[in-house]
C-alpha cells in the first residue's frame, strides 16, 4: 500500500473545487484503460504487471543460468533502457558490498575516462553484457556494446559470445534484433505497446534484475496489487495516484513550475533518477509540463536547503519516505560526551533521519512551499514494484491533465540529428 498525504490543498482551493479536480483526473484515469487519450498505441505497460509474471520462471531462469558464474555482468542502455533497473538495483543493494555477480552499467553516457577504466576493470575478468535497446540503434549503448564486445573477442571469445550476450530489444527489426538473431543471442523482446520509460516491467527491467538476483516475482506483485488499487473502478478520493495527479495539476495551476521529488533516503536516488525521466519527458512538451528535480535528504540540505526554503518560490515538492526502515543500527552513549549527542543515545539512527525529514517538511511548509509526502512501508522489492508502477499510472493521468500525448518523444530527435551531422553520418 501507498500512502499519498497532503494537507497543503486547502491553502489553495476549497473542498468542492477539489473535488473537481479528482473528477476529472479520473477522465483521464479512463482514458489509459479505454485507449481513448494520445498515444493510445503506447498503453501496454497499464495491464502489463498483470501478464509479466506468467513470463517469468523459465525464461529469467534461463538468463540467471547464463550469467551466474560470470564475475561481472555489464547491463548497456540508456534512458528507459536502463533506469529502472538500475533505480530497483541502488535501492536494494547494500553500497559496500560487491554482489556476485557484480553488476556495472555502461554505454548511458558517452564519457571516454570512464569507458577506458570499465574496459580496463574487465581485461582480465569473465564477463557478460546484457544489451538493451528497443530501437536497437541508440548510439551511446552501440559505441559501448561495441566497445565490450571487442573486448571479448580480444579475451579470445570470439566464437563463444553467446555464451557472454544477452539482448533484449525489438522482436523484428533494428541493428541488435539483426545481431542477435545473426549470433544466436539469447533474446528477450520489448513489446511493442510499451515505450522506454514505462519498461520496467517488461524484460527491459526484469532480466537484468533477475540476473542480479533481485525477487523479480515479488516486484511484479508489488506493481500488480498496486495496479488494483489505482485503477479507474477506484473512488477518485481514495485513489493515492490520482490525488497525487490532481496535486500536480493544481500546482500546475497556480504557477509552479518545479516539482521537487525529495528523497528520505539515498538509496532511492536512483528511483528520483528514473522518476525524472519518466515525468519529464512524458510532459515536457509543447511549451508545458513541471520540471521534476529532486534533492537526496539530508545531504542537500545543505546545498540546496537555503534556496527551497527562502529562495524565488518556483516550486513545490513531494517527500519519498519509508515509514518502517531499518533500525538495527543505533547511536552509542559515550560517557564523555563531547559532541553532546547523548541526547540521542540509542536512538536508531534512521528514527534522527526520520526525524530530520519530518523537520524539514514542516520547514518547508512554513516557508510557504507546498509539500505533500508519499510513503512506502518499506524498502524492498514489492514496495518498490507498488512504487514505480504508482509513478507510471500518476504520469500517465498527469500528462493527459496538460493535454499532452504522454508517450512520445519529439524533441529527444533534435540532438541527435545535430550529432550525427558534426560527425558526418550519411
Ligand atoms: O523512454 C524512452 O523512450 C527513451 O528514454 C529510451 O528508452 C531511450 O532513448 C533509449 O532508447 P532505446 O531503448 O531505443 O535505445
Amino acid at each position: 500500500m501507498i500512502n499519498y498525504k497532503n494537507d497543503s490543498i486547502e491553502k489553495f482551493v476549497a473542498e468542492e473545487t477539489w473535488e473537481v479536480y479528482l473528477q476529472n483526473m479520473n477522465t483521464h484515469n479512463l482514458k489509459l484503460h479505454d485507449g481513448s487519450g494520445a498515444g493510445s498505441d503506447f498503453l501496454g505497460w497499464v495491464d502489463l504487471p498483470k501478464t509479466a509474471l506468467k513470463e517469468i520462471p523459465k525464461a529469467y531462469n534461463e538468463a540467471i543460468e547464463l550469467m551466474q558464474d560470470k564475475d561481472v555482468v555489464v547491463c548497456v542502455g540508456i534512458g528507459g533502457s536502463y533506469l529502472g533497473a538500475r533505480a530497483v538495483l541502488q535501492a536494494l543493494s547494500k553500497p559496500f558490498s560487491k554482489s556476485s555477480p557484480e553488476i556495472l552499467f555502461a554505454g548511458h553516457h558517452l564519457d571516454a575516462d570512464y569507458h577506458a577504466d570499465l574496459l580496463n576493470y574487465l581485461e582480465k575478468k569473465d564477463f557478460g553484457i546484457i544489451v538493451i535497446s528497443k530501437s536497437g540503434t541508440t548510439t551511446e549503448p552501440a559505441i559501448a556494446f561495441r566497445l565490450l564486445t571487442d573486448l571479448l573477442k580480444k579475451q579470445g571469445k570470439s566464437k563463444q559470445l553467446k555464451r557472454h550476450i544477452i539482448a533484449i530489444t525489438d522482436a523484428k527489426k533494428g541493428a541488435l534484433r539483426n545481431l542477435a538473431d545473426e549470433l544466436s543471442l539469447m533474446s528477450f523482446v520489448v513489446p511493442d505497446d510499451v515505450g522506454g520509460r514505462f519498461s520496467v516491467f517488461t524484460p527491459v527491467g526484469l532480466v537484468p534484475l533477475a540476473v542480479a538476483g533481485v525477487d523479480v516475482k515479488a516486484l511484479v506483485e508489488g506493481a500488480k496489487d498496486m495496479s488494483g488499487e489505482i485503477g479507474y473502478e477506484q473512488l477518485p478520493g481514495k485513489n493515492p495516484a490520482l490525488r497525487y495527479a490532481a496535486f500536480r495539476k493544481l500546482m500546475w495551476d497556480k504557477k509552479k513550475s518545479v516539482e521537487i521529488l525529495a528523497n528520505t533516503q539515498p538509496s532511492l536516488s536512483y528511483v528520483a533518477e528514473w522518476w525524472k525521466q519518466l515525468f519529464g519527458e512524458s510532459e515536457g512538451k509543447a511549451g508545458k509540463g513541471l520540471f521534476p528535480a529532486s534533492i537526496n535528504l539530508t545531504t542537500d540540505l545543505h546545498s540546496l536547503g537555503q534556496y527551497i526554503q527562502e529562495g524565488t518560490p518556483l516550486m513545490f515538492e513531494t517527500f519519498l519516505e519509508i515509514s518502517n526502515p531499518d533500525q538495527s543500527l543505533t547511536i552509542p552513549h559515550d560517557e564523555a560526551n563531547r559532541d553532546k549527542l547523548n541526547y540521542i543515545a540509542d536512538k536508531p539512527v534512521s528514527y534522527v533521519n526520520q526525524q530530520a525529514a519530518a523537520g524539514t517538511y514542516q520547514a518547508h511548509k512554513d516557508g510557504d512551499v507546498p509539500v505533500s509526502r508519499i510513503v512506502i512501508d518499506k524498502n524492498d522489492a514489492y514496495h518498490l514494484g507498488e512504487l514505480l508502477y504508482f509513478f507510471e499510472k500518476a504520469c500517465g493521468m498527469s500528462a493527459y491533465a496538460l493535454g499532452v500525448n504522454p508517450f512520445n518523444q519529439p524533441g529527444v530527435e533534435a540532438y541527435k540529428n545535430n550529432m550525427f551531422k558534426l560527425l558526418g553520418k550519411k
